[in-house]
């Protein structure tokens, strides 16, 4: 059942914010990190799906003016904004989906895996909120390194007893969504009519994309392969070197945790057949994270569904990244157990 409007923001003073009565129904959603490159743009995404009836804007800056901006946006969704540690309670109360993009990004030379000792604090501390106050949410992360924020999360919400595997994902999406840009234009085809499974991890060579089970069924010379592979692995680090120390992929990535959001609120809304890569607590291979195509229903992953055949290629890249993905989730668990 689709959850109903509770309550008005607190100190609601127009009618057009105050919705307790009449309200069309819809889902709650929290974006922590929303003043920042992700956020901003993807607040703006969710604040137009229908899907949503509360929008709740979370930051430990600049959230007041973010959230006034997109208030106005005549869509149905009610925006409400929440700034720093001690309104977090108030952003995450009631939530269904929290989506964490919070966290600093990278520059030119660096990995995602640099950008650890200052993320996995942030991730462990909003994971740490969430576990007190929306501890049934489902959970969306995208703050990276991925490959070790997820088993961060994970960790906390295990030590709070709330750990439901089933609803925390990590938001592999952006590879996904970057290699049937690419692959559409090697085939010639209409991006929206290709569909590239990418599973692993979200880092360098952990990002493996199937191409032998690209849809619609699609063959590619050895010399295509390693184009199209080395592309989507390195596709962030294209637009983190294009933006020159501005930042890395944001608008991309809003638009991809946008989509990622939308099919995990039409799982909770029961639609059937939602399918997505995720990096997920995982039982595909022996190495407990790995990312892979679920299906998605109203208790957040409700199937991982098998690899598939995987060509040479494939199997050997797939040993490589198993290696990397092994140490950069030791480094989370350890992380949180330290
Ligand atoms: P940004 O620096 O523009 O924004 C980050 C925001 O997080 C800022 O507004 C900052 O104030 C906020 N923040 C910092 N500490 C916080 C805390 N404790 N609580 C709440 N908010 C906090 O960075 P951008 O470009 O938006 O990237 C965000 C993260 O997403 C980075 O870690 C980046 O590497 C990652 N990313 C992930 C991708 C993926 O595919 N999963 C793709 C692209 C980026």
């Amino acid at each position: 059942p689709i959850p109903k409007l509770e309550g008005d923001a607190p100190g609601c003073l127009t009618r057009a914010n105050c919705r307790s009565k009449g309200a069309a129904p819809g889902f709650k959603v929290a974006i922590l990190g929303a003043a920042g490159g992700i956020g901003q743009p993807l607040s703006m995404l969710m604040k137009i799906n229908p899907l949503i009836s509360v929008l709740h804007l979370y930051d430990v800056v600049n959230t007041p003016g973010v959230t006034a901006d997109i208030s106005h946006m005549d869509t149905g969704a009610v925006v409400r904004g929440f700034l720093g540690a001690s309104q977090l309670e108030g952003a995450l109360t009631g939530m269904d989906l929290v989506i964490i993009p919070a966290g600093v990004a990278r520059k030119p030379g660096m990995t995602r895996d640099d950008l650890f000792n200052i993320n996995a604090g942030i991730v462990k501390s909003l994971s740490e909120g969430v576990a007190r106050f929306c501890p049934k949410a489902l959970v969306n992360i995208i703050s990276n390194p991925v490959n070790s924020t997820v088993p961060i999360a994970a960790e906390v919400f295990k030590k709070a007893g709330t750990y439901d595997p089933k609803r925390l994902l990590g938001v592999t999406k952006l590879d996904v969504v970057r290699a049937n840009t690419f692959v559409a234009e090697v085939l010639g085809v209409d991006p929206r009519d290709v569909d590239v499974p990418v599973v692993g991890g979200h880092a360098g060579i952990t990002i493996l994309p199937l191409l032998s089970q690209v849809k619609p069924p699609s063959a590619f010379t050895p010399k295509e392969v390693e184009y199209l592979t080395d592309r989507i692995q390195n596709g962030g680090t294209e637009v983190v070197e294009a933006k020159a120390g501005a930042g890395s992929a944001t608008l991309s990535m809003a638009f991809a945790a946008a989509k990622f959001a939308e099919s995990c609120l039409r799982a909770l809304r029961g639609d059937a057949g939602i399918i997505e890569c995720a990096y997920i607590d995982s039982q595909v291979t022996e190495i407990p994270y790995f990312a892979s195509k679920v299906r998605l229903g109203r208790g957040g992953i409700e199937e991982v569904l098998p690899l598939g055949p995987l060509n040479d290629y494939e199997r050997e890249s797939l040993e490589k990244a198993k290696k990397e993905l092994a140490s950069s989730i030791e480094k989370g668990v350890a992380f949180v157990k330290k």
